[in-house]
């Protein structure tokens, strides 16, 4: 079979002619019925009661009136069968037996190496399913899935195994087939050691582990004993297995996911056989391996949420931090549900059931409500120090989050439970590289109601629009001011925009900066700012002026901390000296300003009125 990625549009027009659409549908598993010249379904791809999914045999295209999916065979078998266009070419030109292009022969060879091992991993899943079933040394195994509840469906339905004491077995049985015993260690069945080749897996029961796709790749296998160690023995990296890029029972979980448009993620083998058994179907494991970027991409193909379930127990949830970030990445909502202190969904749903389990998964809550609420309910979060970690966390889920709404949402929910104001929030979010910061409504250029700016927030407007119109001064105000001294982020970010353009130039030239903004928000103001640009004198006492006035409200807001903190009991002498140091500083800034008022008219207007600029924003 080719392996080579271009296939010319006669072949894949070819491919689709000859694959009718309704029998493609039927082969994949949804039932048809006709209805005049049409067929109708329920909907293989959300969860109905009546159907609404119908396929057009003329036409050769299906559409769904409830969920608006639709398109010809080669998009539902995409869809359906999460292959991607390659592999979906593929299977469709094998089922019609049409040839594809010739790959080169070294991808060839390693097709027909791939083709030999995964062959080899059928014939074991075989032999060791019918060593559990029916071998005659297997009655403790089967025993031993008994006491634990699992039923023979169960059984079937994942191919279990069981490899005995012996562990010679898998290789004479093998070999008699005709396998080498290369394939054997390439497939990872066998390992060498000093008495030669042996068995990987001995006296353990054996979950066969399949890719997306279905094709076996390897095992898992546990011990019935606590003596015999470890607890689950995997099989090791092959070509077929990589296990940051497979996801236990996807293949078999597929479908279900979706139709609900979730998936349930578990940590062992035994939580989805049993959640199964109890007709619980979009279930996958990570199989104690910690989620990575592809299977976040992975995932993505089939669902746009992932509800982790956590044992009560667990310390997983620290550890899978990172993997939850790549799902955020990836677009996907990602909610967390706990089970309760000393079951894991395997007893759980065992114990209370499919309802109750269903239960759990109904409550469970959003990855930063449940970072912040379990904070607040150890009740650390007084502590200003874990505050500020809760803080950082929170912040690094949030900044991945790829729907603005859905971000701003955050934000304002993570600024009221945390009591922390929205901007220093936003202000953080830019920090860790947030570039896509939402517009504040009263500089929004659309936005006529207006909302009257705060004097602070008119200081920092004329600010920053008195730099871009008077750019000459950039230069010496970035070495003085310190752009955190800026409280709005959105001025921030147009500021730091400013300073990043000193960073390959010894001047900024705003009209280079305006080539480079790919942001239109950004743009936006900066065109205004520049339109809006006035004739006076003297830009340079402007921008001193709003300096002042700025580290004056610093200096001010530090003052109300210290005063704050002391109010509530922490009275030390520290504190105090820091008190009478700030007042000191505040008035000596005040009597700059107040002086440099006297010399200048210019200063008065920025203290008082509401600058032309902002208005002119604000009615554009
Ligand atoms: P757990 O220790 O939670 O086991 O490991 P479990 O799933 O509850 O298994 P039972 O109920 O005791 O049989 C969770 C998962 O971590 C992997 C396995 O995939 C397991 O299902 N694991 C665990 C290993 O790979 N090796 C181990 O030694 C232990
Ligand atoms: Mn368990």
């Amino acid at each position: 079979m080719a392996t080579k990625n271009y296939i010319p549009p006669d072949t894949i027009d070819e491919i689709r002619t000859n694959n009718n659409i309704v029998d493609v549908i039927t082969d994949c598993g949804v039932q048809l019925k006709q209805a005049g010249k049409d067929y109708q379904a329920l909907c293989p791809f959300h969860d109905e009661k009546t159907p609404s999914f119908s396929v057009s045999p003329d036409k050769q295209i299906f559409y769904c009136f409830g969920c608006q999916t639709g398109g010809n065979v080669i998009s539902f078998v995409q869809k359906h069968e999460g292959k991607n266009f390659i592999e979906t070419i593929k299977w469709l030109a094998d089922r019609a037996n049409i040839s594809l292009p010739e790959g080169d022969s070294k991808s060839d060879e390693k097709q027909k190496l791939i083709n030999g091992l995964s062959e080899l991993n059928r014939f074991a899943i075989r032999y060791y399913h019918e060593l559990l079933r029916t071998g005659q040394h297997s009655q403790q195994a089967r025993e031993y899935l008994k006491n634990r509840g699992v039923i023979s469906q169960t059984i079937h339905h994942f191919q279990l195994g069981y490899a005995k004491q012996q562990r010679q077995d898998l290789i004479k049985a093998a070999k008699h087939e005709g396998y080498t015993i290369q394939q054997l260690l390439d497939a990872g069945l066998i390992k060498n050691d000093d008495l030669g080749p042996q068995d990987r897996f001995w006296n353990r029961i054996l979950f066969p582990i399949h890719n997306a796709q279905g094709h076996p790749i390897g095992f898992g296998g546990r011990s019935l004993s606590n003596e015999h160690q470890p607890k689950y023995l995997n099989s090791p990296a092959t070509i077929l297995y990589d296990k940051s890029k497979i996801l236990y029972n996807l293949d078999k979980a597929r479908q279900s996911i979706s139709r609900k448009q979730a998936a349930l993620l578990v940590e062992g083998y035994m939580d989805v056989l049993m959640l199964h058994q109890h007709g619980i179907e979009n279930v996958i494991a990570s199989s104690g391996t910690s989620l990575s970027q592809q299977h976040a991409s992975l995932l993505s193909r089939y669902t746009p949420e992932v509800v982790i379930v956590f044992d009560g127990d667990s310390s997983g949830l620290k550890a899978a931090q990172r993997g939850l970030h790549c799902l955020i990445g990836e677009g996907i909502r990602v909610r967390i549900a706990l089970v309760p202190d000393g079951d894991d969904p395997d007893s759980f749903v065992k114990e209370h059931g499919a309802d109750e389990f269903e239960n759990l998964i109904d409550k469970a809550i959003n990855l930063i409500e449940f970072q912040i609420q379990s904070a607040i309910q150890d009740n650390s979060i007084r502590n200003p120090e874990v505050k500020t970690q809760v803080l950082m966390d929170t912040c690094q889920v949030i900044v991945n989050i790829q729907n603005r709404v859905e971000r701003t949402e955050y934000v304002k929910y993570a600024s009221k439970e945390l009591d922390i104001d929205q901007s220093i929030i936003w202000r953080e979010l830019r920090e860790l590289g947030l570039k896509d910061i939402p517009i504040p409504k009263q500089f929004n250029r659309q936005n006529n109601s207006g909302k009257k700016l705060s004097p602070r927030e008119q200081i920092e407007l004329q600010f920053v629009q008195s730099l871009i119109q008077a750019p000459e001064f950039i230069p010496t105000v970035k070495q003085e001011f310190d752009i955190n001294d800026i409280q709005d982020p959105f001025l921030g970010e147009i500021t730091q925009i400013l300073w990043d353009e000193l960073e390959t130039n010894e001047e900024v030239d705003i009209q280079q900066v305006l080539n480079t903004i790919e942001d239109e928000k950004f743009s936006g103001f900066i065109t205004n700012a520049l339109l809006n640009k006035k004739n006076i004198p003297s830009y340079d006492k402007r921008i001193q002026g709003c300096i002042v006035k700025l580290k004056t409200y610093l200096i001010q807001d530090i003052e109300q901390q210290v005063r704050k903190s002391s109010q509530s009991g922490n009275n030390d002498l520290d504190t105090l000296k820091e008190l009478v140091n700030i007042t000191k500083r505040r008035r000596s800034y005040v009597q700059e300003k107040q002086s440099e008022q006297q010399e200048k008219s210019d200063l008065s207007e920025i203290a008082t009125d509401t600058p032309d600029n902002s208005k002119k924003i604000k009615e554009n």
